[in-house]
């Protein structure tokens, strides 16, 4: 099957440090596929690129077969219209309603009247189970609920491509759970291809379709959670299994 996503020798540096290394990867369409690797192994500078707020030093980032990494901003901004995207943190306005939030990315990118963005907002709030919660300011919610309040503007203009950048992080383990249930259901439910980046092994094994580990630059692990459980490669065991001792330095 034609992959949605596919990067091929992905260079990045900042400075002297070299985060991406030639870095391939492919995703296919319609699964929820997890991106693990330590803290600062460049998680987050690969969800990037495949958003295009980061270029590539070198190497392709195909999205449905189209080259973004030397796309103008104009193309690009067409491109961007196929993603949704959680950040790390949620990245709400805070002087914003939630229903303004959410209600953002629709009033940027379309000319929908004022009456049919209220209904879609109320919708998608409902799909993340923030029903009736229009009124609130983001800083009257918990951390799950500014989450799935993010989630909800995310899903906005039905992306085909959702991507989640530490979903669960600095969640109770009943909140992290109902997070990931979210991210399952927004795969199953709106059909749209799932990208999740996580340090979380546990929430990866149970929340993906199939894993990709990022190491020193390069995916180097990929398959399904039980193909990664049981991994032939030292790095990887150390890994998922939270070892200190073990290849990986710990710096
Ligand atoms: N815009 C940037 N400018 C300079 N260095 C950056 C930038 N973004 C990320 N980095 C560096 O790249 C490395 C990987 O960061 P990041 O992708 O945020 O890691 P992760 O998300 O896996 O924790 C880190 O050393 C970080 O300092
Ligand atoms: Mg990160």
């Amino acid at each position: 099957m034609e992959p949605i996503i596919e990067l091929r020798g992905v260079r990045k540096s900042f400075g002297a440090e070299e985060v991406l290394r030639s870095l391939d990867l492919s995703i296919s369409k319609d699964a929820v596929s997890v991106i693990i690797g330590r803290s600062g192994s460049g998680k987050s500078v690969l969800i990037k690129h495949i958003i295009g707020l980061i270029r590539p030093d070198q190497g392709q980032v195909l999205i449905e077969g189209q080259d973004i990494a030397r796309l103008d901003e104009r193309s690009m901004a067409s491109i961007r219209r196929k993603f949704g995207m959680l950040f790390q943190g949620s990245a709400l306005f805070d002087s914003m309603t939630v229903e303004d939030n959410v209600a953002f990315p629709l009033h940027e990118h379309t000319r929908k009247p004022r009456r049919e963005i209220r209904d879609i907002v109320s919708a998608k709030l409902a799909a993340v189970g923030l029903k009736d919660m229009e009124h609130k300011m983001p800083a009257e919610l918990s951390g799950g609920m500014r989450k799935r309040v993010g989630l909800a503007r995310a899903l906005a203009l039905d992306p085909k491509i959702v991507l989640f950048d530490e979903p669960t992080s600095g969640l109770d383990p009943i909140m992290a759970a109902t997070i990931n249930e979210l991210i399952v259901r927004t795969q199953a439910e709106f059909g749209a291809t799932c990208v999740v980046i996580s340090h979380d092994i546990l929430a990866a094994m149970s929340t993906g379709h199939r894993l990709f580990m990022l190491y020193e630059g390069r995916i180097i692990a990929e398959g399904t959670p039980e193909e990664i459980q049981e991994w032939d490669d030292p790095v990887v065991q150390q890994f998922i299994h939270g070892r200190t001792q073990g290849p990986i330095s710990i710096a």
